[in-house]
């Protein structure tokens, strides 16, 4: 007999299956046991009753998260004993035969409630266990659904899925970078992306168009309930697009988005508000306002576009940074207040705020050598400096690059969102603790003396 899954049982009623999975709870009623038996698509209770002897003495060894393989016959369970709220409520297998596949010790964090008041360093030492509860079973569900939605929407609409390095150089978005010390060039590192924004555009110089990717991305940045040291993009870019396009297309992905994956969910207003920078701080005292009308309706989304970001704003030291990067195009009405004035300059750089969130940033893009040499400079960066950070930048805009545009929805804010969850390690399979630590894996650790020595590595601790 081959394995039918649990949600298919209450269609075999009168029939002999094989059911596989673990043991999620026994009960023993004087001489019946019950078990609820789970596998990957539910829950089916499972009665053994002492008139099959050697099945019954089995079962008596049965503890909670065992692994076991169970034939039986399903029936319809007696008047009075069915369960309205379980899918397979109204039937029960009734075993015959039982294999135990693997013994399990008593779990050290409980794993039948929602998690929520458990310790989180002991949830994520043990991950693979809490894993196993309901909630995160289906947030990561919830996940996969939400990622294949975007790959199969985009890919329909004629963007291609391309993958971009990880050990790579350098991309300015404004936090600190992760490095990787190069074992055959000593005293030189690889840098992993902070997003592929560089990749990307060179990918439109390269005449691709219209580009996608669900990219992992890395930021060693104080972390926060929004905010992983690696987290995931759907990284995308268009050519021969104006801003108005890329907000057309980001709006309709996100809202039939929202109609695949969590049809429940209503969207406030459509077409979504648009709010200048200026306007959002005025109003409402922040770049990502919460626009929902009932805060204690978790169906409700306020999607909101916040466009019109200032160019640059000042360091601590005087000097000036990009509020988005450095390839991001100023706007056209305020190109000749860049040299005397840089921060009146807007940019044509926008923001997705979903519920107080921002969860997608965006911009078109400087496609001309000269004006972004000329942006690299207001940044306050010497020639030299450009050359080599920038340089192939520079150069890949020489040999015909066309106007483009795009922007990165960050995945696991808008899993967290429509999960109605608080952080977004609840809609990450591994995630960091607080303090950047796996706690699973004993991540970071120190590592062998011939490693270092081959990575040209001193610790000076
Ligand atoms: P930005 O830096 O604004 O833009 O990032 C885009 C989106 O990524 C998500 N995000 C994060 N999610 C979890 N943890 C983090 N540490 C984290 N940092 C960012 C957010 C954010 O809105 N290359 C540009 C995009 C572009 O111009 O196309 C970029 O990375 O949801």
């Amino acid at each position: 007999m081959s394995r039918i899954l649990i949600e298919e049982t209450p269609r075999k009623t009168g029939e002999s299956v094989l059911v596989k999975g673990w043991v999620n709870s026994r009960r023993d009623h004087g001489k019946i046991i019950f078990i609820d038996l789970r596998d990957r698509t539910g829950l089916l209770q499972v009665v053994f009753t002492p008139a099959d002897k050697e099945t019954y003495e089995t079962a008596t060894r049965l503890r909670d998260e065992w692994v076991v393989e169970i034939s039986g016959k399903v029936a319809e369970r007696p008047a009075g004993m069915q369960n309205q709220d379980l899918p397979t409520g109204m039937i029960e297998l009734q075993a015959t035969s039982l294999h135990i596949l693997a013994e399990a010790k008593t779990p050290p964090i409980p794993l039948e409630t929602d998690g929520r008041d458990i310790d989180e360093e002991l949830r994520l030492k043990y991950r693979y266990l809490d894993l196993r509860r309901a909630r995160l079973q289906k947030n990561l569900k919830l996940r996969h659904k939400i990622i294949l939605f975007l790959r199969n929407y985009l890919s329909e609409k004629g963007f291609t899925e391309v993958e971009t390095p990880i050990l790579t150089k350098g991309t300015p978005e404004g936090a600190r970078e992760f490095l990787v010390p190069s074992r055959i060039y000593p005293g030189n590192f690889y840098v992993l992306p902070q997003s592929p924004q560089q990749f990307k555009q060179l990918l439109m110089v390269a005449g691709l168009e219209r580009y996608f990717q669900i990219a992992r991305c890395f930021r060693d940045e104080d972390q926060r309930g929004d905010r992983q040291p690696e987290f995931t993009q759907l990284d995308l870019e268009m050519s021969f697009v104006t801003q108005d396009d890329v907000l057309a297309l980001g709006e309709e992905l996100m809202t039939q988005m929202v109609r695949a994956v969590s049809p429940h969910k209503t969207i406030l207003d459509t077409p979504w508000p648009r709010l200048s920078y200026k306007e959002s701080i005025q109003k409402y005292g922040t770049d990502k306002p919460d626009l929902r009308k009932n805060k204690a309706d978790p169906d409700e989304l306020a999607f909101a576009w916040i466009v019109d970001f200032p160019m640059f704003e000042k360091t601590e030291s005087g000097g000036l940074r990009a509020v988005h990067h450095p390839f991001t195009r100023p706007h056209p009405e305020d190109r000749e207040k860049l040299a005397a004035d840089p921060l009146s300059v807007r940019a044509l750089a926008y923001d997705i705020v979903l519920n107080g969130f921002e969860i997608a940033s965006g911009s078109i893009r400087i496609h001309e050598p000269d004006l972004q040499n000329q942006i690299f400079g207001i940044l306050g960066l010497s020639q030299a400096e450009i050359g080599k950070r920038f340089g192939h930048m520079l150069e890949a805009f020489e040999y015909g690059a066309p106007p483009h545009g795009g922007m990165a929805p960050g995945i696991d804010r808008l899993v967290m969102i429509l999960a109605d969850e608080p952080n977004i390690s609840e809609v990450i399979a591994f995630p960091k603790t607080g303090s950047a630590k796996d706690l699973m894996m004993g991540a970071p650790s120190e590592v062998g003396e011939r490693q270092l020595k081959e990575a040209h590595i001193k610790p000076d601790v």
